[in-house]
């Protein structure tokens, strides 16, 4: 049957809820439509902009009716930044969607016919909850500037004067950096045709130490006073690490290799009562408050009583298993990121923790070698990125077959197929799932999940 819809169609649409990724869900007769910036209980006209066979896409026009959720946005920079898509929700409905797309994820994806999902733990802070944020330079007429991409735009920044995802810090960082680099004449690098000079700036803060992390990033060459661009930035005395590094390639990427123009290599960040050293390019999830509660659930999951071999697979800089450590037999840790690793050693030695080991390795081909070292493990922590296990990660976690694997996810959908499998194929039941808000305004949301196997 053709869609009943077409291409730049004009539609009066009423939105039902929130789809995971962050689009509203209505319904022609039944026809799915996505509207982008369509928010439960809105009546909005939308233009079509994409037609399949079982669903269309369309964007918002005009918001005929607002939902009672609808709330004021505080940010100026709002909707026109690509950084917040749900400030005009009231927060109890973001938090509602988010529970409601992790329930239809394990129902729809996982066959799970009643999830045992527990209630969403909300962010404690709904702003500036941020330790990590990634800015792009671009050039206008004045000068150049840093902000973030537009909304739905990949070749368009907007220049930010105050975000609210930040600190009052980081918003001043940026803007002294941006400050600089009009005083120096520098020219912002220009994706399009490759020319200019400055490409990104990203801030980091321990925000339980006050120690911020400075990065800029350039296209090759050095083209600036190093010097200079130090002293500016150490007019902030919480800036205690100021790195630089040049990205030859078109690219937009910051995780390159640097080098120090100041101060020490690395900031420090506390969290569950431990102290974290955290390099430029190592994963520190950044919301340093809600990280705790996610680790505080994982933690009640894993049930550990100081007998336990622990697997903490995708393990970053050691976080989870450094705050395990102290409840386990044993701690195993496996990352890719040799950056990571160095971080998950130095912080296990910080710590003064000696039943934790890591290395650097990709999950898929490393975990077979790690069981022969450390024998059967009886607890794994797997907290992987988005696109969840890949095929062969999964296969090696069902076949050691560990009694309890506790899934820290940051994606339903990827989250749901995995347990799908572990149930069908390896005889796990999931037991336990409980959402977390990390990340306010965003269509983001994690959970955590236990799994026990059955006894055979
Ligand atoms: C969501 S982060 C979790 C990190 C850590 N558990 C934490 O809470 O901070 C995912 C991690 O997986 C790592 N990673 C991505 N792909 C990987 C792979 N195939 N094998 C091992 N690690 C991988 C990344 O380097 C990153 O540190």
């Amino acid at each position: 049957m053709a869609a009943p819809v077409t291409k730049d169609q004009e539609l009066e649409l009423t939105v039902d809820s929130l789809a995971y990724g962050g689009n509203g869900v209505a319904r022609l007769n039944g026809f799915v439509v996505f509207v982008r910036r369509g928010l439960p209980g809105d009546t909005v006209r939308a233009r079509v902009t994409k037609v399949q066979r079982r669903h269309a896409e369309a964007l918002v026009t005009e918001v005929l009716e607002p939902g009672s959720q609808r709330v004021e946005a505080p940010c100026a920079h709002y909707p026109a930044c690509g950084g917040c898509r749900f400030q005009d929700l009231a927060y109890e409905a973001q938090i509602a969607a988010k529970h409601g797309q992790v329930e239809d994820a394990l129902r729809r994806i996982g066959r799970i016919a009643a999830p045992p999902l527990e209630p969403i733990v909300g962010a404690e802070n709904v702003f500036h909850y941020r330790n990590k944020l990634e800015y792009s330079f671009t050039q206008l007429e004045d000068g150049p500037t840093l902000g973030f991409h537009k909304a739905g735009r990949w070749d368009e920044v907007l220049e930010i004067e105050r975000c609210w995802l930040t600190t009052e810090l980081g918003n001043a960082i940026r803007n002294t950096v941006r400050e600089w680099a009009r005083g120096e004449r520098l020219v912002a690098y220009d994706q399009a045709d490759q020319t200019g000079y400055l490409r990104h700036l990203v801030v980091r803060e321990g925000r339980n130490t006050g120690q911020a992390l400075v990065q800029l990033v350039t296209a090759s060459g050095e083209k600036y006073d190093t010097g200079h661009f130090v002293d500016v930035l150490r007019a902030f005395p919480e800036v205690r690490s100021i790195h630089w590094a040049e990205n030859a390639s078109p690219a937009e990427v910051t995780n390159l290799p640097t080098r120090l123009l100041w101060g020490e290599e690395a900031i420090e960040e506390q969290l569950c009562g431990l102290r974290f050293r955290v390099r430029p390019n190592a994963f520190l999830q950044t919301n340093t408050g809600m990280a705790e509660r996610l680790y505080g659930v994982a933690r009640e999951f894993a049930a550990l009583t100081g007998q336990e071999t622990v697997y903490d697979l995708y393990c970053g800089i050691g976080t989870i298993g450094l705050t395990l450590a102290r409840e386990a037999l044993t701690v195993w840790g496996i990352d890719v990121s040799e950056e990571s690793i160095a971080c998950a050693l130095e912080n296990a030695d910080l710590n003064e923790i000696a039943n934790a080991a890591f290395f650097a390795g990709n999950v898929g081909q490393s975990l077979e070698e790690l069981h022969e070292r450390s024998g059967d493990p009886d607890v794994v922590i797997v907290d992987p990125p988005r696109a969840g296990l890949a095929g062969k990660a999964l296969r090696r976690l069902g076949e050691i077959g560990a009694p309890r694997i506790v899934y820290v996810s940051c994606n339903p959908t990827t989250l749901a197929s995995d347990v799908k499998t572990l149930r069908a194929e390896y005889g796990y039941d999931l037991l336990r799932a409980r959402p977390v808000d990390m990340f306010p305004h965003t269509p983001h949301v994690e959970t955590v999940a236990l799994l026990e196997r059955n006894p055979v």
